[in-house]
C-alpha cells in the first residue's frame, strides 16, 4: 500500500474505503470487511449518519488503532455548534480522528474551519480538511485560514480530473482526496474501451485500472463497496504500474463534467438540514 505524507508529516494511505450512503449494520460489516482485508483507511460524516457503526466496524476487527486512518466531516449546521468535534470523537468511539473536513462550503464555514484549526492545536484531529471548495469559496477559505488545509476532497474520476483546483493549492501541499472515484459505479466509465485494453493488459478489471491511475497521479481514493469482493479488488491495485503514455491518454478521456452539481441555492441549503446525529444506531 502507498501512502502519501501531508504537508504536517501525517502518513494518509492511499486507498481507503468511501461509506457514503451506508445503512450502519452494512457500513460496520463493509468497514470490518475491509480492515480484515488490509484497509487501514475510511472516510465517513456526520452527514452519512453512520460514523458509529464505523466505530463498531473499527473496535471489531481488532486492529490497533494506531494502525488505522479515520476520517470524517463535519456537517454544516454543526458549524457553529460548539463540542461538534467532540461529538465526533464520541461517535467513532475515538480519542483523536486522523482527517476531519468540512464537508460543504455552506453557511458559516469559516466558523467551522475554525473548530478544525482549534481541535488540531488540541490534538483532538491529526489533519485539517475541506470537502467539494473551489474558486470563490475556496480562496475565502484559503485567505482566512490559519492552518492551511492538509487535504481537499473533491468529486475527480477521468471524467472529471479537477486538475486546477490540484494545481491551486500546490504551494500548500494540500493532497487530494478523490470521492466518486469509480464514477459512483457508472457503467460507461467503468466500461470505456482504454481501460478495457489496459485491464486485458495487465491482467485487472477495468476498475483496479482507474484507481490505479488516480493513485498514480498522487490521489487517495475512497470507493465504497459492501460487495466483498469488490472491497478486496479495490486495494489490489499495487502489483503493476500504468506507463506514462498510458496516464496521459487517461487523462485525455477529462470531459470536464460532473455527476453531481449542487446549485448555489441547494448549496446554502445544506446549512439548514438539521441532523439527529443521536438517532443513529
Ligand atoms: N465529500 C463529499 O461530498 C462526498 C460525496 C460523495 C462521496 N464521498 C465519499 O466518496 C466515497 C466514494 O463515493 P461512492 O461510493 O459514492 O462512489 P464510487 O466509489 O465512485 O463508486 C461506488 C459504486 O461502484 C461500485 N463498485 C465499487 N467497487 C467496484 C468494483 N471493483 N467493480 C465494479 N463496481 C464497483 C459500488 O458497488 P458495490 O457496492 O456493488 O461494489 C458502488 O455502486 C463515498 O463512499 C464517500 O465516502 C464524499
Amino acid at each position: 500500500m502507498i501512502e502519501f505524507a501531508l504537508s504536517n508529516g501525517v502518513k494518509m494511505p492511499s486507498v481507503g474505503l468511501g461509506t457514503f450512503l451506508m445503512q450502519p449494520d452494512k457500513a460496520e460489516q463493509a468497514v470490518y470487511d475491509a480492515l480484515k482485508l488490509g484497509y487501514r483507511m475510511v472516510d465517513t460524516a456526520n452527514g452519512y449518519l453512520n460514523e458509529r457503526a464505523v466505530g463498531r466496524g473499527i473496535k471489531k476487527s481488532g486492529v490497533p488503532r494506531d494502525e488505522i486512518f479515520i476520517a470524517t466531516k463535519l456537517w454544516p449546521s454543526v458549524y457553529e455548534q460548539d463540542g461538534a468535534v467532540d461529538k465526533c470523537l464520541e461517535l467513532l468511539d475515538t480519542d483523536y480522528i486522523d482527517l476531519l473536513y468540512i464537508h460543504q462550503p455552506s453557511g458559516n464555514y469559516l466558523a467551522g474551519y475554525k473548530q478544525l484549526e482549534d481541535a488540531y492545536k488540541a490534538g483532538k484531529i491529526k489533519a485539517i480538511g475541506i470537502s467539494n471548495f473551489h474558486d470563490e469559496k475556496l480562496e475565502d477559505l484559503l485567505a482566512h485560514a490559519e492552518i492551511k488545509p492538509h487535504v481537499i476532497q473533491l468529486e475527480s474520476h477521468p471524467y472529471y480530473t479537477d486538475t486546477g483546483t490540484m494545481d491551486r493549492l500546490k504551494e500548500y501541499g494540500t493532497r487530494m482526496v478523490a470521492w466518486y472515484p469509480l464514477g459512483h459505479g457508472d457503467k460507461a466509465l467503468l466500461n470505456e474501451p482504454a481501460f478495457t485494453e489496459l485491464a486485458q493488459k495487465y491482467g485487472k478489471s477495468n476498475a483496479q485500472i482507474i484507481l490505479r491511475w488516480h493513485v498514480q497521479r498522487g490521489t487517495t481514493v475512497i470507493p465504497g463497496s459492501t460487495n466483498p469482493d469488490h472491497i478486496k479488488a479495490n486495494a489490489d491495485i499495487f502489483d503493476f504500474a500504468l506507463t506514462a503514455d498510458e496516464m496521459a491518454a487517461i487523462e485525455k478521456l477529462n470531459k470536464n463534467v460532473r455527476y453531481y452539481n449542487a446549485t448555489p441555492e441547494q448549496e446554502a441549503a445544506y446549512a439548514g438540514m438539521k441532523i439527529d446525529l443521536d438517532a443513529q444506531p
